[in-house]
């Protein structure tokens, strides 16, 4: 038996985060037992028991029979540690468990270390620089080391950003600090372990313009925060024989112009090694400025350089150099070039006739400078990054491809989610999915990584959450984005904005967007289980619902929701426009009344009795309404749309009587559209499992499948690497699609991952105990692939479900439960609902074939099935030939019923049994 995993507030070993009451988590593996049945945590001021300073004793668990959830005794997906603890200071701690199998282990030691105290004084000054305001600077100070270090810290936080260095060693390894959150709000420090010599040591901090004082945002001017440079940095040594010296910047520090002449989110960056002048160096004056008032310790995660990929040259006259992959971040080249030497590289995702294709970066120049002082270098940006696959390089040095090296970069997140199946474009679907979730998750959940705009839409990761859940452990990345949210939606009266941070982009209260409020702490608890998640959110939850009630109320359509501005189905292929065929009114209503149901699910879960029924209350009212305003008496929906089937249909909006009707809707509008999909950000997520839960897993199948457009695999078929914007981001003809919105690495359809878990595969977490302490297991095997295997590090340890095909009736499922786990599984086929404990299980299963389509299949792919095409060759002979107006109907059925079809009644069934029989063979 083995206890591994430690985690502090879901992040391995934080140094200096905010910590709050900090949440402790583990994970028990390798034993016989099936869960924990008791625990106890010790936290010690050494790593050993010599230092204990607390420790719970031994607890004992008990378990609620009816949902696993943990009643008494130690959680181990998330037990709050609730005892003050000191600042600045590392605590070690370990756990000790034991199993219903009479096994014992304890940990390994782990450690976590204590931020300065909320609102304690510093031992330092702003400062600031003396130049122009377009010079960048680099602070330099010094302090004396007296004696024998036991250990040393540095506090700081520069703005825009920083690059610090001690000694000329880099301090820590993260880049683009301090990070991103509304700066107007909230400024975050950062802590560093140091080692500073004995005697002298110098510290520089080498000053960038960054996401604080640099152009960012579709406002460009508005979004900057501030326009000076300003460092706060404090040095605290604790010497062996128990005495501290802190040391501070302030009146001593100086400046001096450093070699970064421009750096820019979007157009990159232009450094000058020549231009760093020590003799201008002057003492950096005292800024004024109040930044302690808000400032805190760091939260998120931390941002550092994750992979470094190779590159090959493109053949052809230009120095383009492929990294095989769209990534974000950027190249470093390690070499000394001659003094004076000027290299560039431009970045792009994309390439078109033998050049760069950069139409798609808008405004953003993506180009990085760089001239040289003759000296070895890692050459690279500092203050800036980008998304790209090619590059190209104009230096009047030669550059081998083999000196490049492509630096990802995207926040810490473990990964732990992965697909496999026979299918291998659906491998590369799915590894796109997580491209584009490491390219998109840099410091906020951006929309895209390229072009002037990466911005924290809330929308893209509203939709995004559930499969970035999936795929990762980006629990305290997405706790993050949801504290940046919470602040600033109190400062615009409870509405939510569509971007966040806001930076002064006004757009907000937008359905869809403004719902990840209440979504993303949902998705969040129920996979983490940590239930202060929804602590952290639950009023800015509420805040959400409360601020679409009153603007109900104010436009007097209470509880519908139908007059604000609204961004509707975004993207769909329905509509005229950006916004989709599906009434916008309807969506806002539908998706009120998801987050007024979520609301009455958190409050519930947080015992919160009043607002359980206010919330349940409000959610009955806006669900009658819309079933009054979108459905007929008679049970037709309103509006006939994809997503209006889509979103009635999973959020349980549709009435009973009109519960067929709609299903059957839906499958004609798929049928009609020739099997193809219509949706946009909204209704895509939502479509498969509605297919799969209504009883028509195939065409969720036959939609992920579609390699034409519009559909998932018809990216892979132009060589896509990550997820794209817009399903014709490349159109059909093969252009490039000339909307100035066109990139190339979006996130928001990567949402079908989450489908690929929870029902391709078939493990999902479950609202009677979140954090997969219920394990929901529904597979649904589809023949259009040979095996499909899916497996996940839940919080309790490693889930794995497999199927695979052994004949054309009979496939085996393969299941693994986790420790501390209860999985309720329901097989294919099967009413019965199994509930297992931890172990590995295996089934024979006996699956009988779809229904076949048909004359309901489309036209075109049954002409495109030989055996189909062969069948309707000899009883429909006009198909194959053409029948007027052939293209502009959509199936089969619609062809025989064409007054131009001449066929008999008797004929069209000869056909219809033809065409089954093909469609069965
Ligand atoms: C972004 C989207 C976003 C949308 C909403 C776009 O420019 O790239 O992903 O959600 O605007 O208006």
């Amino acid at each position: 038996m083995k206890i591994t995993g430690l985690k502090v507030n879901h992040l391995s070993k934080p140094l200096g985060f905010e910590l709050n009451k900090p949440v402790l988590s583990y994970r028990i593996e390798d034993c016989e037992g099936s869960f924990q049945t008791e625990a106890m945590i010790q936290l010690s001021l050494k790593p050993d028991e010599s230092g204990v300073v607390y420790e719970t004793g031994i607890l004992k668990n008990a378990y609620d029979s009816e949902t696993g959830r943990v009643t008494e005794g130690i959680d181990s997906i998330g037990w709050k540690l609730d005892v003050s603890l000191l600042p600045r200071t590392r605590y070690f701690w370990r756990v000790y468990a034991k199993t219903d199998a009479g096994e014992q282990a304890f940990s390994d030691w782990d450690w976590f270390e204590t931020p300065k105290a909320e609102g304690e004084a510093w031992k330092a000054q702003w400062i600031t620089s003396p130049f122009e305001k377009d010079v960048h600077p680099v602070f330099k100070g010094s302090f004396e080391v007296r004696g024998e270090v036991e250990s040393a810290r540095l506090y700081c936080i520069g703005l825009g950003m920083y690059e610090a260095s001690l000694n000329g060693c880099p301090v820590g390894d993260e880049v683009l600090m301090p990070g991103f959150y509304p700066y107007d709000k909230c400024l975050q420090y950062q802590t560093y372990e140091i080692v500073p010599c004995k005697g002298l040591n110098r510290i520089e901090f080498v000053m960038g313009d960054g996401w604080y004082k640099g152009r960012y945002g579709l406002k460009w001017k508005v979004m900057r925060y501030g326009y000076a440079y300003r460092l706060l940095a404090e040095i605290r040594v604790r010497y062996t024989d128990g005495t501290e010296e802190v040391f501070g910047t302030g009146s001593d520090w100086k400046a001096v112009p450093g070699a970064i002449q421009m750096d820019s989110i979007y157009d990159g960056e232009t450094v000058d090694m020549n231009a760093s002048d020590p003799t201008r160096a002057c003492p950096a004056p005292i800024a004024e400025f109040d930044g302690e008032k808000i400032l805190h310790a760091r939260s998120g995660t931390r941002l550092k350089i994750q992979e470094r990929r190779s590159a090959v040259r493109v053949p052809g006259d230009k120095a383009i150099y492929d990294f095989g992959q769209n990534m974000v971040g950027w190249v470093e080249i390690h070499r000394a070039l001659p003094k004076g030497c000027r290299l560039v590289i431009r970045y792009a995702e994309t390439m078109r006739d033998g050049e760069l294709y950069r139409e798609n970066l808008r405004g953003a120049k993506c180009t990085f400078t760089y001239v040289s002082d003759g000296k070895e270098e890692r050459i690279r940006p500092h203050f800036t990054f980008f998304g790209f696959r090619y590059i190209e390089i104009e230096c009047d040095c030669a550059i081998s491809a083999e000196e490049l090296v492509g630096c990802v970069i995207h926040s810490e997140m473990d990964r732990i989610g992965f697909i496999k199946t026979s299918d291998e474009w659906i491998n590369r679907l799915f590894e796109n999915i997580i491209w584009s979730q490491k390219g998109n998750f840099l410091e906020i959940p951006t929309d895209c990584p390229q072009r002037d705009e990466r911005m924290g839409w809330t929308g893209d990761i509203q939709v995004f959450s559930d499969a970035a859940l999936y795929n990762t452990d980006c629990a305290a990345f997405l706790r993050k984005f949801q504290r940046d949210l919470a602040l600033e939606q109190k400062s615009i009266d409870g509405s939510v904005p569509c971007v966040v941070p806001m930076g002064g982009y006004p757009l907000a209260g937008v359905t869809g967007w403004g719902d990840a409020a209440a979504v993303i702490p949902w998705q969040l608890y129920l996979h983490s289980g940590d239930i202060g998640v929804l602590e952290q959110s639950f009023e800015s939850m509420r805040g959400w619902v409360d601020y679409i009630t009153r603007q109900t109320e104010a436009q007097n359509t209470a509880p519908l929701w139908t007059r604000s501005q609204q961004l509707g189905d975004w993207l769909a292929l329905d509509g005229t426009d950006v916004y989709g065929g599906t009434d916008r009114g309807m969506i806002a209503t539908a998706y009120y009344y998801y987050s007024a149901y979520l609301t009455a699910l958190a409050a519930k879960e947080l015992g919160r009795r009043e607002e359980e029924e206010a919330y349940t209350r409000l959610s009955g009212q806006i669900r009658d309404a819309f079933r009054a305003e979108y459905f007929t008496p008679a049970g037709r929906i309103a509006c006939e749309t994809q997503t209006a089937c889509v979103m009635t249909l999973y959020l349980k909006l549709v009435p009973e009587n009109a519960y067929e009707r709609t299903c059957e809707l839906l499958r004609k509008k798929l049928y009609e559209a020739g099997m193809q999909l219509e949706t946009g950000f909204l209704g895509t997520p939502w479509l498969l499992p509605i297919l799969t839960a209504i009883g028509n897993a195939d065409m969720a199948y036959r939609l992920l499948l579609r390699r034409e457009y519009p559909g998932w695999l018809n990216e892979i078929a132009h060589g896509a690497t990550t997820i794209w914007e817009r399903w014709n981001s490349i159109e059909p003809d093969g252009s490039m699609n000339r909307d100035q919105m066109n990139s190339f690495n979006h996130y928001a359809y990567g949402s079908v991952g989450a489908w690929m878990f929870r029902s391709m595969c078939g493990v999902a977490p479950d609202e009677r105990a979140p954090g997969f302490r219920v394990l929901r297991v529904e597979p649904h095997p589809s023949r259009r692939m040979a095996f499909a295997e899916a497996e996940l590090m839940t919080p309790l340890g490693k889930a794995k479900a497999a199927w695979k095909w052994t004949d054309k009736a009979h496939a085996t499922f393969a299941l693994e439960v986790p420790f501390g786990c209860r999985a309720l599984v329901r097989l294919p086929g099967e009413n019965e609902e199994l509930t297992l404990t931890k172990g590995r299980y295996e089934w024979n299963l006996e699956i009988a074939p779809d229904a076949p389509d048909g004359l309901d299949a489309g036209w075109r792919e049954a002409l495109n099935e030989p055996s189909t095409r062969a069948a309707v060759e000899v009883n429909f002979p006009h198909a194959i030939r053409g029948i007027p107006f052939q293209y502009e109907m959509q199936t089969l059925r619609q062809l025989t019923e064409s007054p131009f079809s001449e066929l008999t009644k008797e004929e069209i069934e000869a056909l219809e049994t033809a065409v089954i029989n093909a469609q069965n063979s």
